[in-house]
């Protein structure tokens, strides 16, 4: 067990106090850079009912400042406010000493990165299913003025009904300040594999447009199941982002839709002042006129690559003035 398990292993003294608020915590599911999220279960008491969830659990005495004083606060902040079918659904948030642990819906079928790397590529029309899905909860975040900054396949959670539902709110934040007016970022946010040419750079940048190129490098790995950029060097993958050359897999290329591929073209755009807005994704005929995509496998031909080059991204903040990520 690595020394990180055991600072968010509960004691004995908070599985006491859980349970006595009918909360059973489980096995662990998920890791990320100052959480784990394991698996748990509240029984209400008044109906014996038992209703499957997942614990994220943070140790505050053990994070880093800014995440601390700036991150881990919006997180909190912003997982109160939503309510959508499209984004992962908290279900209570408690906190004793040092540990918070926030309970959310368990998603049965864990998140779209595993899915993509035990199944393969998506069939186009599943991906646009969940494309709409995810475009729903954007468009629900961003009616908010709510950016997510960190959307990513691991942050991509399926349903036992293969719904998929946005999670990990702990790059959110409010894009507007308190008067209304839009307020650019300067935190260099998630993984470098999704983040938009702009937020490579360094320079402020809007943080919902940085959004909707996630959600096109998501879709792209939906599709391909492969990366569209090589991320394993950031001068190399801002000169592919900004090529506007997107190569679609050998093996999905011929069989994807002239409209899939035309939209992930206008997603994935470089110049933030032609990459195209949720209104007009909403619009455009991928997701207007089902009938036109085509479904079909050419002959001998399987969706499942052998050698996935989907991987796991590891989850990055430094603000711009602290570290340039192209110096
Ligand atoms: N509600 C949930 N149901 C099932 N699995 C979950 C749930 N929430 C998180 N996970 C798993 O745990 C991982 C880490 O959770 P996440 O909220 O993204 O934390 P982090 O901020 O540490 O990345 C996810 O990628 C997913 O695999
Ligand atoms: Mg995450």
């Amino acid at each position: 067990m690595s020394s990180e398990d055991i600072r968010t292993v509960p004691k004995s003294s908070e599985l006491i106090a859980l349970e006595q608020k009918g909360y059973i915590i489980g096995k662990k599911i998920g890791q990320g850079s100052y959480a784990i999220v394991r698996k748990a279960e509240f029984i209400d008491k008044t109906t014996s009912r038992v209703m499957k969830l997942a614990c994220k659990i943070f140790d505050k005495e053990n994070a880093p400042e800014d995440f601390l004083h700036k991150f881990f606060p919006r997180e909190l902040e912003i997982l109160t406010k939503i309510d959508n079918p499209h984004l992962v659904q908290v279900h209570s948030i408690l906190q004793r000493g040092p540990r918070v642990f926030i309970f959310m819906r368990y998603a049965d079928n864990g998140d779209l990165l595993d899915h993509i790397k035990r199944a393969g590529p998506v069939a186009e029309s599943n991906a646009r299913t969940w494309f709409s899905q995810m475009l729903a909860g954007l468009e629900y975040l961003h009616s908010k003025n709510i950016a997510h900054r960190d959307l990513k396949c691991e942050n991509i959670l399926m349903t036992k009904r293969f719904n998929v539902k946005i999670a990990d709110f702990g790059f959110a934040r409010y894009c507007v300040d308190k008067e209304g007016r839009r307020v650019l970022s300067r935190t260099y946010c998630g993984s470098a594999a999704y983040a938009a040419p702009e937020v490579i750079s360094g320079n402020p940048y809007n943080p919902k447009l940085a959004d909707i190129w996630s959600l096109g490098v998501i879709t792209f790995i939906m599709l391909n199941a492969a990366m569209p950029f090589d991320d394993s060097n950031l001068k190399q993958l801002f000169k592919e982002q900004t090529s506007n050359i997107l190569s679609h897999q050998v093996k999905v290329k011929d069989i994807l839709s002239h409209q899939v591929k035309n939209l992930v073209g206008q997603i994935l755009e470089p110049d933030i002042t032609k990459r195209i807005r949720l209104d007009a994704i909403k619009a455009h005929d991928w997701l207007r006129y089902k009938s036109m995509v085509r479904r079909k496998v050419l002959p001998g031909q399987k969706l499942v690559h052998s050698n996935l080059s989907v991987k796991q991204t590891p989850k990055t903040a430094f603000t711009a003035r602290e570290r340039h990520p192209l110096a």
